[in-house]
């Protein structure tokens, strides 16, 4: 297995940490520095997102959107385009105006601002204060319900998208192809094709169960061409996913297991024959996620000791001060986390069945996360249930989760399903063993009794087994010292996928000449 003597970081491009940027500003008209000359003879790409972590976060895409643009910027004129929620606004003082979206059907006109990271990605911003400045996530208010004009508030993005693609807005800027992410990009695609732009499109499909339903009624509000409303039909309802799934030039998934899944009915949500009938003809693939490179042990400022795969001992330091905060008695056996979104998806229900026998055996278990009211309340009577033994905190905190992933022994992942995943990857980078069902990407990353364990079955049977040998493993200092090593030189920087994106969108704006 090479992943025992890959040299830690080895594939980790990535230029800076997301969150280190200041943003800098572009020339009176909108241009951005470095724009011009060399920048005009590579792909130009607009990258559609509708959450970043330079801003704002809700999963696994933030990160992505943070990460991937940047890797790319080497290989291609990649700029990204989000919706001006506080959180944009408040981190970008310097944002111009440079252009303006007209309206379409009942979407209203929106007008465009610019600027540039503090490293150079160059970032439009989708200003109307309507629709986007409201405190809350990107998709839900602080209550945890969807925004009722979702439907509204993402065809404007993927409007605005499709404007830029066909050289409208005044940005003296047009992209050669539109990257969308996740269903609130994913209409884009379907607008380019009804303008009859001549731009590639490539849609990232981060996880099909969000599908962005609306009700049928909205298709003329959404400026959705009669003629056209059957391609977006789901059910009777409109699906943004499927719009952008029967048009974008070519789809593709976050890891190579879940583009299979995705073709089958169990995982297939119901898009599965639409699904398979596009990899027939090579138009879908999977391209597993990285990290970047703010993830290393050696020198992350949120860790209370530093430690490399070579020197583990500031592991320790990270276990006790989990354990005090989340007021753990200090323990000898071994630390099991959860670093998630409770949801369903993520078969929080499982551990918390499993939980019982983790303790039992000696372990402890900590718990952060936020989501679904019903899991968040199955996680806080665990932790009432075993009080020293069982730690959980409610919320969302960068700095909390990565000393989980710095101190734990464990990760827990019992993911009913898993596009990618990136918390089993942060976690292997810093020597946290993931214990995860053999889904998606935990399948693509997590090398079973080497970089971690798996097991086929997502019931809480499947997973106490595994618990089981993963337990026996700490209790051989050589074997668990041999897999945090190759977990945490396991290479899964952004480089290998970064060239497997420029490649594929090479690929799909051949396709559209
Ligand atoms: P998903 O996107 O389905 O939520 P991923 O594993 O791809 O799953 O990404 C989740 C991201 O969110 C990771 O960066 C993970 O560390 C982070 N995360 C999840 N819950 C929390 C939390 N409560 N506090 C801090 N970070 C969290
Ligand atoms: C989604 C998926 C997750 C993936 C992330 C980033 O949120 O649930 O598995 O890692 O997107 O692609």
């Amino acid at each position: 297995m090479n992943a025992l003597v890959e040299p830690l970081l080895r594939n980790s491009p990535s230029q800076l940490s997301a969150t280190a940027t200041t943003p800098r500003r572009r020339d009176a008209r909108g241009r951005f520095a470095g724009a011009g000359g060399s920048a005009q003879r590579r792909e130009r790409v607009l990258f559609v997102a509708s959450e970043m972590a330079d801003f704002i976060k809700a999963g696994g895409l933030g990160d992505v959107a943070a990460s991937l643009p940047r890797a790319l910027r080497s290989g291609c004129d990649v700029r990204v385009l989000i919706p001006g929620y506080p959180a944009v606004l408040e981190r970008l003082p310097h944002l111009q105006p440079v252009g303006v979206i007209a309206p379409r059907a009942g979407l209203p006109e929106c007008v465009l601002a610019c600027t540039e990271q503090g490293d150079g990605l160059p970032i439009y911003v989708l200003l109307n204060a309507a629709l986007f400045e409201r405190e809350g996530s990107p998709y839900v208010d602080e209550q945890g319900a969807e925004w009722p004009d979702n439907a509204l508030r993402f065809a404007t993005l993927a409007h605005a998208a499709a404007e830029i693609a066909a050289g409208h807005g005044d940005l003296e800027w047009s992209p050669q192809l539109l990257h969308l992410n996740d269903w609130p990009g994913a209409l884009a695609a379907a607008y380019v094709r009804w303008n009859g732009t001549d731009v590639s499109t490539l849609l990232t499909i981060h996880n099909l169960a969000y599908q962005g339903l609306f009700p049928s009624a909205l298709a003329p509000v959404l400026g959705v061409p009669a003629a056209h409303a059957h391609e977006l039909d789901f059910h009777g309802r409109l699906s943004f996913l499927r719009g952008g799934i029967v048009h974008a030039t070519r789809l593709n998934t976050v890891s190579l297991r879940y583009a299979e899944q995705i073709t089958d009915e169990r995982d297939g949500c119901g898009l599965h024959g639409l699904l398979a009938q596009r990899a027939e003809r090579g138009h879908l693939s999977g391209i597993v996620n990285g990290i970047d490179e703010s993830w290393d042990p050696r020198s992350d400022h949120h860790l209370r000791a530093h430690f490399s795969a070579d020197q583990i001992s500031g592991r320790a330091e990270n276990a006790r001060s989990v354990r005090e905060t989340f007021r753990l008695h200090p323990g000898t056996g071994p630390l099991f986390a959860v670093v998630s979104r409770l949801v369903h998806q993520k078969g929080i229900d499982i551990t918390c069945e499993v939980a019982p026998q983790i303790i039992a055996a000696g372990g402890q278990l900590v718990i952060i996360g936020g989501g679904e009211p019903a899991v968040e309340q199955q996680v806080r009577e665990l932790a009432q249930r075993y009080p020293g033994q069982v730690g959980a905190w409610i919320g969302f905190e960068e700095r909390l989760a990565r000393q989980m992933f710095a101190g734990a022994d464990f990760l827990l992942m019992p993911s009913r399903f898993e596009p990618c995943g990136l918390s089993q990857m942060y976690a292997q980078r810093f020597g946290c063993l993931p214990i995860a069902h053999a889904t998606g990407g935990l399948v693509d990353t997590v090398d079973d009794g080497v970089t971690g364990f798996l097991f086929e079955q997502a019931t809480a049977d499947g997973m106490r087994r595994c618990v089981e040998r993963a337990m026996r493993t700490w209790r051989l200092p050589v074997l668990l010292k041999a897999m945090r090593r190759a977990a945490m030189l396991r290479p899964s920087g952004w480089k290998l996928a970064g060239g497997r994106y420029l490649d594929l969108y090479r690929q799909a704006i051949g396709a559209a000449a």
